[in-house]
């Protein structure tokens, strides 16, 4: 949540924070703001996109500078509460990423001293507290300044006549990226990729002092070494490469997606990761955790793993997990955030790590939080996703979650086999769902001038349903259900009837036959339905209103055509009603505030 960046060298830093910041929308976008250190401190913000920003500001001096892109915690979105925040003098200037807990407290305690804090965040209480512990010791003061914060405080600051940015990292990601005579500070790589392939990830603690050729890091005041690393990521990866939106390029990316990560997998020397149990005997029991898109496809990965191993699965939510969960050190856990900083997934994790659990994480994102706190990580090969609306990580976590599995499959070696050949295929039928892609579009205009729409599944395809709705509520503003077919006549049925659509999800195994009950049931409460089926389905004739035809595939990896089919649905939907696809409102990729 919220985007920081920071400069320091020998170019001016107005466009190169811009530019950052323009990368780091996908953290946040509700205002933004820079600040510049030239004749002392220049801040610029607003409640308006970087665009906008970029167009409207001067050319600016400076060649040391911080940037902001905000999702509101405390207060709401204005040029007031919009960052850089700064002192009573205007002389220090911070962006910060993350909820001071006792903030009121120290606002008041500011207050009371004679500060005048003027915005409702919990922010502006670090330039005010530095200021009120600078004694000639910019390093010290904000040393001095953290002490005083419980929460999360990941964050830059910024001090007239100082030839050097300090920045802190708790609770949310934060990098330097090292430059020839230049070095700069983001919340995530997709910032740095126009500029440096050499960054350091700072871990929780870490306190960070940056200039133009030293990069300094400290925990507890004492110097420590924190290793470089090479970015993997194109700069092309971050850019829309002539698609419309990056969801659209994204959906597209699949096909290859999906070879890369199973690339890796199949090139591995050993399985992704142990699924027995620690005397080698199959385990008793698996928790699968996650927050949003990542737990419906841990809530597939329930149906695959269940299906091919034979071991009872748990998936939860992780922030409900994180209130209620049962774990005991018996359980393996498979945590998966393709960003690895979501905070409840995180706080999950270390709860487990306390129970005694082993965790696996799946996530898209090297050196992420939750690849350092876990025994094992599995990464999904995706790429940066920029749109908000995650698609392709999702389908690679799926592949991660058959991957997983496949090796410890119960099923005969002729199964297992036709299995293998059918994975490697996926790349080829996600093509051909992508080379069906008008035919969806239709569809789409058929359903957007709908408020109400229901998504049914039934067996591994009601989390697709679950993932569809979510979707399409997220990227269109339709209020979308999913829902398990048997379950809709157990209430929502009271809302079918002609101005109420159901998108159908049908697959080619056990499910079919009720899946075709349950539609013919809604077709009697006059609801159009949309179906999506296999092409050698048809049962759908003469019942569906509309078909969305896919590749045949076995069931097992129905959830991959049929979520890619749904991921374009709700795309054309969205651009139907122009909303602004890769930017929902009140929305953001990474939430690392709970
Ligand atoms: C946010 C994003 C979702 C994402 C969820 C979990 O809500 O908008 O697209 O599924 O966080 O993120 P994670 O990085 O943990 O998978």
């Amino acid at each position: 949540m919220c985007g920081i960046v920071g400069y320091i060298g020998e170019k001016k830093a107005q466009p190169i924070l811009l530019n950052c910041l323009s990368k780091l929308e996908y953290r946040g976008y509700d205002s933004c703001g820079i600040a510049l250190s030239a004749s002392g401190i220049e801040v610029h913000k607003d409640i308006v996109r970087v665009k906008a920003l970029t167009r409207a500001l001067p050319t600016l001096d400076g060649m040391a500078g911080i940037g902001h892109t905000r999702w509101a915690t405390h207060g709401e979105p204005s040029k007031l509460n919009a960052h850089p925040q700064c002192d009573c003098k205007g002389r220090i200037a911070v962006v910060h990423n993350g909820v001071i807990n006792n903030f009121q407290k120290l606002r008041d305690q500011l207050t009371e001293e004679g500060h005048n804090l003027t915005s409702q965040t919990d922010t502006e209480v670090i330039p005010h507290l530095i200021e009120k512990y600078y004694n000639g010791d910019f390093e010290k003061a904000v040393g001095l300044a953290l002490s005083d914060i419980e929460g999360s405080y990941t964050m830059i600051a910024l001090m007239a006549d100082e030839p050097r940015l300090i920045a802190a990292r708790k609770d949310s990601p934060l990098i330097i990226g090292i430059g020839d005579r230049e070095n700069y500070i983001a919340s995530d790589v997709p910032a740095l990729l126009d500029y440096t392939s050499r960054v350091i990830y700072l871990e929780d603690g870490d306190v960070a002092v940056v200039t133009a050729d030293t990069v300094e890091v400290k925990q507890n005041g004492a110097g420590i070494i924190r290793e470089e690393h090479k970015i993997l990521w194109s700069v092309e990866d971050a850019q829309k490469g002539g698609y419309e939106h990056f969801m659209l390029k994204e959906i597209h990316e699949q096909p290859k997606v999906i070879r890369d990560t199973l690339a890796e997998y199949i090139s591995a020397a050993e399985p992704a990761a142990d699924l027995t149990g620690d005397d080698g005997s199959s385990m008793d029991d698996m928790l699968v955790l996650a927050c949003g898109t990542s737990y419906h496809a841990g809530l597939i990965g329930k149906y695959i793993i269940e299906g091919l191993v034979n071991v009872p699965v748990r998936v939860e939510l992780a922030d409900e997990f994180n209130y209620s969960g049962h774990v005991s050190a018996r359980n393996k856990a498979i945590v998966i955030t393709q960003s690895g900083e979501t905070i409840d997934a995180l706080k999950s994790i270390r709860k487990l790590k306390e129970a005694g659990c082993q965790v696996i994480a799946i996530t898209n994102v090297v050196g992420s939080t939750a690849s350092r706190i876990v025994d094992r990580t599995i990464y999904t090969r995706a790429g940066p996703e920029i749109s908000v609306a995650a698609t392709k990580t999702f389908i690679a976590q799926l592949i991660a979650l058959y991957w997983l599995a496949l090796p410890y499959s119960r099923v005969d070696i002729g199964r297992l086999d036709d299995l293998v050949l059918e994975i490697r295929q996926l790349p080829v039928k996600v093509q051909q769902v992508l080379d069906n892609e008008a035919a969806i579009a239709d569809c789409a205009r058929q359903l957007a001038g709908f408020e109400n729409v229901f998504f049914i599944g039934k067996g591994i395809n009601y989390p697709v349903a679950l993932e569809g709705a979510l979707k399409l509520k997220e990227i269109s503003y339709i209020h979308a259900e999913g829902y398990a077919a048997g379950e809709l006549k157990h209430g929502p049925f009271a809302l079918l009837g002609d101005k109420t659509p159901v998108v159908a999800v049908v697959a080619q195994d056990n499910t079919c036959e009720p899946m075709v009950t349950s539609i013919k049931e809604i077709k009697a409460r006059k609801s159009p339905v949309l179906a999506l089926v296999g092409e050698e389905n048809e049962t759908m004739e003469g019942l569906a209103d509309s078909v969305i035809t896919l590749p045949q595939i076995d069931p097992l990896f129905s959830p991959v055509v049929n979520s890619v089919a749904l991921q374009l649905l709700a795309y054309y939907v969205a651009r139907e009603r122009g909303c602004p696809v890769d930017f929902p409102r009140n929305l953001a990729k990474s939430v690392t505030v709970e």
